[in-house]
C-alpha cells in the first residue's frame, strides 16, 4: 500500500471519530420513490431529515389494510385484558391469569405473542409490586391483599400485532402505592397528549413523562422503553420514556407504536435475578415498588388514536 492511500486511511479513522465525538451521525432512514414526485408528508419529513434529525424508514409507516389488521389484533388483546380484569382477585395465582389469556386468546382465533417469544415460557407477563416487567406466571405466586400487579398481554391475530398492559391493585393498598399506580397512568396519559399531532418527536413524550414522574418524587425506568408494534412484536422505533426534546424518531401518520412508561417509587436502575432460571424478571434495584400502564396507537393526521388498552 503506498503512502497515499496509508495517509487516506489515517484521515478517515479521524473522520469517524471526529463524527462519534462530535455529532451523532444518523442515518437518512427516508427516502423518494423512484419516479413519483414527492408527497407533501415527503416534503414535511425530509425537512426534518435535512435538519439532522432521525425519521423513519418507509417500513414503519404501515399501509390502510395493515392498520385495520393491527386494529383488529387491538381489539382482541383490549378484550383479553378485560377478561382478566374480570377475574383478578386475591387468592388467585399468577398461573391463573395466565391461563385466562391463553384460553381467551386462543377461542378467539389469536395466538399470545409472548408464548415462545426468545425462550419466553408463558402467554403474558405477571409483574407484581418490585418486579418492574417481565414477570412470569408461577403456580407459587399467589396474589395478596394489597399488592400491585401488571398483567401485559400481547395478541396475534392473522399476523398482526397489539400490546398492552394494565395495572391491577388487589383490594385495597397503601395509599403511596396507591398514588404510583395513578402517577404511572398519568405518565403514559402525559405522553399521549404529547402525540397529540403528528410530527413529534420520541423524545418530545419522553420528556414530558420523566417531567411528570420527577415532580410526583418518582423515577423513570431507562432500561427498557416502548416500541413500534403491529407487524412484528418489537419494531423500530424505541420509545425511551426520558429524554430530551426534539431528540429520538419523528412520529409521523402511518405509524403505530406503543408508550409503556415504568415508574418507580425509588431508584430508576434495575437488575435481573441471577438466580432466576429464565433471566426474564426485571426487578426495581431497591425493591421498592414499580408501576406500568401501556397502549398501543397508531399516529394519524390528527394525532394517536389508541389501538389496545
Ligand atoms: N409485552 C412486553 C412489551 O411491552 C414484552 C414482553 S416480551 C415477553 O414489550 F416475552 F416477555 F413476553
Ligand atoms: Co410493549
Ligand atoms: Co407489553
Amino acid at each position: 500500500m503506498g503512502w497515499w492511500c496509508a495517509q487516506k486511511n489515517v484521515t478517515l479513522r479521524l473522520l469517524n471519530i471526529y463524527y462519534k465525538v462530535g455529532k451523532k451521525k444518523i442515518k437518512n432512514n427516508w427516502t423518494l420513490i423512484p419516479g413519483l414526485p414527492p408527497t407533501e408528508m415527503d416534503r414535511r419529513i425530509l425537512e426534518f431529515q435535512e435538519r439532522g434529525k432521525l425519521c423513519p424508514s418507509r417500513d414503519l409507516i404501515k399501509t390502510k389494510e395493515q392498520i385495520e389488521g393491527i386494529r383488529r389484533a387491538g381489539k382482541l388483546n383490549t378484550a383479553v385484558l378485560d377478561a382478566v380484569a374480570g377475574k383478578i382477585r386475591e387468592g388467585m395465582t399468577t398461573l391463573e391469569i395466565d391461563k385466562i389469556v391463553y384460553d381467551y386468546t386462543v377461542a378467539h382465533g389469536g395466538i399470545p405473542a409472548p408464548l415462545n417469544y426468545e425462550g419466553y415460557p408463558k402467554s403474558c407477563c405477571t409483574s407484581i409490586n418490585e418486579v418492574v416487567c417481565h414477570g412470569i406466571p408461577k403456580e407459587e405466586d399467589v396474589l395478596q391483599e394489597g399488592d400491585i400487579v401488571n398483567v401485559d398481554c400481547t395478541t396475534i391475530l392473522d399476523g398482526y400485532y397489539a400490546d398492552a398492559s394494565r395495572m391491577f391493585v388487589i383490594g385495597k393498598t397503601d395509599p403511596r402505592w396507591q398514588r404510583l399506580v395513578d402517577v404511572a397512568w398519568e405518565c403514559l396519559k402525559v405522553g399521549e397528549k404529547v402525540c397529540g399531532k403528528p410530527y413529534v418527536f420520541v423524545g418530545d413524550l419522553g420528556n414530558a413523562i420523566a417531567k411528570h414522574a420527577h415532580a410526583n418524587g418518582y423515577s423513570v425506568v431507562r432500561d427498557l422503553c416502548g416500541h413500534g408494534v403491529g407487524c412484528k412484536f418489537h419494531e423500530d422505533p424505541e420509545v425511551e420514556h426520558y429524554g430530551h426534546k426534539g431528540t429520538g424518531m419523528l412520529l409521523v401518520p402511518g405509524m403505530t407504536f406503543t408508550i409503556e412508561p415504568m415508574i418507580n417509587m425509588g431508584t430508576w436502575r434495575v437488575f435481573v435475578d441471577e438466580d432466576d432460571p429464565y433471566g426474564w424478571e426485571v426487578i426495581s434495584e431497591d425493591e421498592l415498588p414499580s408501576a406500568q400502564w401501556e397502549h398501543t396507537y397508531v399516529m394519524t393526521e390528527n394525532g394517536v388514536e389508541v389501538i389496545s388498552s
